[in-house]
């Protein structure tokens, strides 16, 4: 993750192409109830506005750098569109009509997989990002972004690094080792 841009716009229509790309992600039963919302550099106050409050934007002290993103992708799922293709006659039986039965949500799963997809390739393509998760302001932020009957699952804030990232917190947390959150079963 990189939060702290230099305000470089990214060119929606190739962010575009690059979210169509990212939506060959797995889709479980092909559901495809995933859908990305580009804002444009010239929007990401107005998304600032909506997705923060006044104390965090005059206290946190990444607010500036991360309101120097080129582009924000909103992603959201909708999940109707889950229940309805395993309501599906080949889903008979999965248990699955009713989206409140879901031990795991799969509008989150594929949500997820886009979100990685869409990471993958705009590191490819020389640019940096960060995620917020949704944890607050998510229907403001759907409101303004006039998105209706979706959830918004995270924020992908897209830029050019400035060199001024201050970095998380979250990265001096002692956790075990990547090779020892594998396990061999048996
Ligand atoms: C579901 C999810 C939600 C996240 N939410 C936030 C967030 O709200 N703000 C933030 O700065 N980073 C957020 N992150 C990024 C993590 O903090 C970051 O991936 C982690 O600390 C590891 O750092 P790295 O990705 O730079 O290696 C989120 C990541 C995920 C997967």
């Amino acid at each position: 993750m990189v939060r702290s841009f230099d305000a470089t716009p990214v060119d929606l229509d190739w962010l575009e192409q690059r979210c169509a790309e990212a939506l060959w992600a797995p889709s479980a039963g092909n559901a495809a109830g995933i859908r990305l919302h580009t804002v444009s550099r010239a929007l990401v106050p107005a998304f600032f506005e909506a997705a923060t409050d006044e104390q965090w934007r005059a206290s946190a002290r990444r607010a500036p750098g991360l309101a120097r993103a080129g582009a924000v992708v909103l992603v959201t799922s909708r999940p109707e569109d889950y229940a309805a293709r395993y309501g599906e006659a080949d889903k008979a039986g999965s248990g699955l009509e009713n989206i409140n039965d879901w031990s795991v949500p799969y509008w989150h799963a594929d949500a997820a997989m886009a979100t990685m997809a869409l990471l993958l390739l705009l590191e490819e393509a020389g640019w940096q990002a960060t995620i917020w998760g949704n944890f607050r302001h998510d229907d403001r932020i759907l409101r303004w972004a006039k998105i209706e009957g979706e959830q918004l699952f995270c924020s992908v804030l897209v830029g050019r690094a400035d060199g001024h990232d201050v970095p998380s917190a979250s990265l001096g947390r002692d956790v075990p080792a990547r090779a020892r959150r594998v396990r061999r079963v048996g």
